[in-house]
């Protein structure tokens, strides 16, 4: 053997030791300021810490603008025709969309959803600069029975809408040992909470706003439940305040970090070694074809990570654009095969109004440019704190759903949550299982806080 190949030979072990300490190093928690996100003009002043009742009440003039521009949309024939049999495939399918605007215009009553949002109490408060948006609920008190804070957070292109039918079915729980005072936050810059002034505000920094909020409202410890967006900041809450978060239950448990995306990679490759057999059955049966799948669903994704504020002007302007651009997620994240839908098998798990809700929070409040930005935001490596590589011993519930744009295996993440109580693919529902099964969702929550 010539010393070279002992030379290599000696080498290859290092290499491997050396890529291995980088793949599964971890970092230590990041210290989060309490940062300030206001305007630079407010910056230093003292802020008002009160907590202001809040309701919905949107003005006549906004309402009538909206009204005025539907009408003009859908007289315009602007609308272009589908082609023929795609069904949702080349996105929102028009025909459809027309259906929508019409129920929009003539059928939807604003006023009546408007009161029933205002059922349980709404608040503001500022906090880093920002009027944070929250509803909160607590539930009469009963005898014997105690109660627990819980923090329930949403994604995009959801809102707090996502929660409200899950709202009885967890602030007074039957059969249950705990009641659970629920606060429902908009994500800051979107629906009635205010964005940010300048970059930065990232999903860590959320964190530090909701912990900040949950002080506030007397609750150094509690819990924690959220999905798409909302998982993330989630997740964040439990690494960056493990003393804090008592427990948490996400729809999507993700690990982010390199680690997590070679484990994701092995999982969905090799899948007999890596991965439950109900993990694989609702993943697509390849690598490749899960890659392509990605691709055709994550164009707004890119878009909305670099080029927020473009995408915005044309969304703020245009009822019917904005209704196509979010809705049409609610279609193939759901169930991938109403894609062949002329409907995208939207009023399968929905009603027409509560979607339409949900589009309202974004229309109203003219949030979707600050909304989007969280792209941005929460994607692009260099902006914001990291904690990818910091894992979080945290108890978690991770509640996966067969319907979901991707089933993460229990495999890929175990790297970054390390105290997962509990793993689960259930077999129905999708990305906004809150808001398509509150009662299987609520029930498999209330379990698992309920055992902690
Ligand atoms: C909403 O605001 C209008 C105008 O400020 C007011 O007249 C109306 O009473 C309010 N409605 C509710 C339900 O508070
Ligand atoms: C998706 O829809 C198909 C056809 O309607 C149905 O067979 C399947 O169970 C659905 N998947 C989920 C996850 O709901």
């Amino acid at each position: 053997m010539g010393i070279i190949t002992k030379i290599i030979l000696l080498l290859i072990p290092i290499g491997i030791a050396y890529l291995y300490f980088q793949v599964t190093k971890i970092d230590p928690i990041p210290h989060v300021e309490d940062a300030y996100w206001g305007p630079k003009s407010e910056q230093g002043k003292s802020e008002d810490v009160s907590i202001r009742p809040f309701k919905i009440n949107i003005s006549k003039e906004i309402l009538d603008d909206l009204n005025a521009r539907l009408k003009n949309e859908l007289d315009s024939n602007r609308l272009v025709p589908p082609l023929e049999n795609v069904g949702f495939g080349y996105g929102f399918n028009s025909n459809f969309l027309k259906k929508v605007g019409n129920h929009w215009l003539s059928k939807y009553d604003w006023r009546a959803r408007e009161k029933l949002l205002n059922k349980y109490p709404h608040f503001k408060t500022k906090i880093g600069g920002l009027d944070i948006h929250f509803q909160h609920v607590k539930p009469k008190a009963k005898n014997g029975i105690e109660t627990r804070p819980l923090l329930i957070l949403h994604g995009y292109p959801g809102s707090i809408i996502e929660y409200q039918k899950m709202i009885p079915l967890l602030s007074e729980p039957k059969n249950s040992k705990y009641n659970y005072e629920l606060i429902i936050p908009s994500l800051p810059g979107y629906g009635f909470s205010s964005g940010a002034a300048r970059p930065g505000l990232g999903t860590v920094e959320m964190a530090n706003i909701f912990k900040r909020l949950m002080d506030r409202l007397g609750h150094k410890k509690f819990y924690v439940l959220g999905g798409d967006w909302g998982a993330i900041i989630t997740s964040d809450l439990a690494t960056v305040y493990p003393d804090n978060v008592l427990g948490a239950h996400s729809a999507n448990c993700l690990s982010w970090g390199l680690e997590g995306h070679i484990r994701n990679f092995l999982a969905l490759t090799f899948r007999s070694f890596f991965a439950s057999p109900e993990e694989a059955e609702h993943n697509w049966p390849t690598w490749g074809e899960t890659f392509s799948f990605m691709v055709k669903e994550s164009g707004y994704l890119h878009i909305q990570a670099t080029k927020p504020d473009t995408v915005g002007v044309a969304l703020s302007h245009s009822p019917l654009g904005l209704a196509a651009y979010l809705l049409e997620k609610f279609s193939t994240w759901t169930n991938r095969t109403w894609i062949d839908r002329d409907d995208g098998g939207l009023l399968e798990n929905f009603g027409m109004d509560e979607l339409l809700d949900n589009v309202m929070v974004y229309w109203v409040t003219g949030s979707i440019t600050t909304a989007v930005r969280l792209y941005s935001e929460g994607l692009i490596p260099w902006s914001g704190i990291n904690v990818d590589r910091v894992p979080t011993n945290v108890p978690f519930d991770c509640h996966a759903l067969s319907g979901d744009l991707i089933v993460v295996p229990k495999f890929a993440i175990s790297n970054k949550f390390t105290n997962i109580k509990r793993y689960k693919v259930n077999a129905g529902g999708g990305h906004f299982g809150a808001f398509e099964i509150p009662n299987i969702i609520a029930a498999d929550a209330v379990s698992f806080f309920n055992s902690l």
